[in-house]
């Protein structure tokens, strides 16, 4: 496995494997790698013949007063675990390499990036959008993977892919998690055992939204209201949104039909956590 901050070495690297006709899958992540981004790395490994695993916390995608200061991070942990998965080139890039002295250019997109997670974190895809489109520019895979956790940065990449016509193929990966339904994240390193057996009603709410659904009822007022009593329940009760959204628009559901994403975004202390199930209705 080799690691290299260079993007000149990166390039250089992927144009040979490419000379040989190998299929290039990226997995770009922000490390801190725990079971979901194994899965993902998992994913690539089997479908492609090179896999490049990024690292790289991106202060583009947080606001001044979020964690990138602390966000977690484990260089030497996350290595180890790329190298036993079989992964061939990592690539961690610095702040200054991406963003240099006077960086001024981003990609923006309308709409989709407007409402959700983009009404309440405003400069937040902006700076996915921008950091994946230079991972997308270096890299140039032929698949990149991305995990269904974060349904919204996918329906967001997904538009990104197909607007500015990239070459890539974004593949979505199931979201992972614990025996309690928790969908893994990095930040669940900030809650204490009596906060994530709390965080553990948020699964609860979807699958009764899911069980709603399918049993016929199509009143998604009322499909809502029951999600936030079954929330409340578990003490949930700092509710950001509760959301039904056609997949992958992000159109609003008014009547079952179609593919649906049900998102949710809670604060539990000082973490924000979202989920989300995608059912074909
Ligand atoms: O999902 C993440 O970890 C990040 O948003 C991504 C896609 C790596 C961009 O920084």
């Amino acid at each position: 496995m080799i690691r290299t901050g260079s993007i000149v070495r990166v390039r250089n690297l992927v144009k040979e494997q490419k000379s040989g006709s190998k299929e290039i899958g990226l997995v770009p992540t922000m490390g801190s790698l725990h079971d979901g981004h194994l899965s993902l790395i998992r994913k690539a490994r089997r479908e492609c013949d090179y896999v490049v695993l990024s690292i790289f916390v991106n202060p583009a995608q947080f606001s001044p007063a979020e964690d990138f200061d602390i966000y977690p991070r484990d260089l030497k942990s996350d290595l180890r675990l790329a190298h036993n998965e079989g992964v061939d080139l990592v690539f961690t890039p610095s702040v200054q390499t991406m963003y240099p002295k006077d960086y001024s250019s981003y990609v923006i997109l309308e709409k989709i990036t407007e409402i959700l997670e983009g009404a309440i974190r405003p400069t937040h895809f902006r700076g996915v959008t921008t950091i994946v489109a230079k991972l997308f520019n270096i890299i140039q895979p032929d698949s990149a993977y991305f995990g269904q956790k974060d349904a919204q940065q996918l329906a967001v990449i997904n538009t990104m892919v197909r607007e500015l016509n990239y070459p890539i193929k974004i593949v979505r990966c199931p979201t992972v998690r614990d025996k309690r339904g928790l969908a893994l994240s990095s930040r669940h390193q900030y809650l204490t055992p009596p906060q994530l057996k709390e965080a553990a009603g948020i699964y609860c709410a979807l699958v009764e939204g899911v069980a709603l659904i399918k049993s016929g009822v199509s009143d998604f007022g009322r499909i809502r209201r029951r999600i936030i009593d079954v929330l409340s329940n578990y003490g949930l009760k700092r509710i950001d949104y509760v959301s039904f959204n056609q997949w992958d628009s992000l159109l609003p559901v008014r009547k079952p039909g179609g593919k649906i994403l049900i998102s949710l975004a809670v604060r539990l202390g000082k973490v924000r956590l979202i989920d989300n199930i995608i059912l074909d209705a």
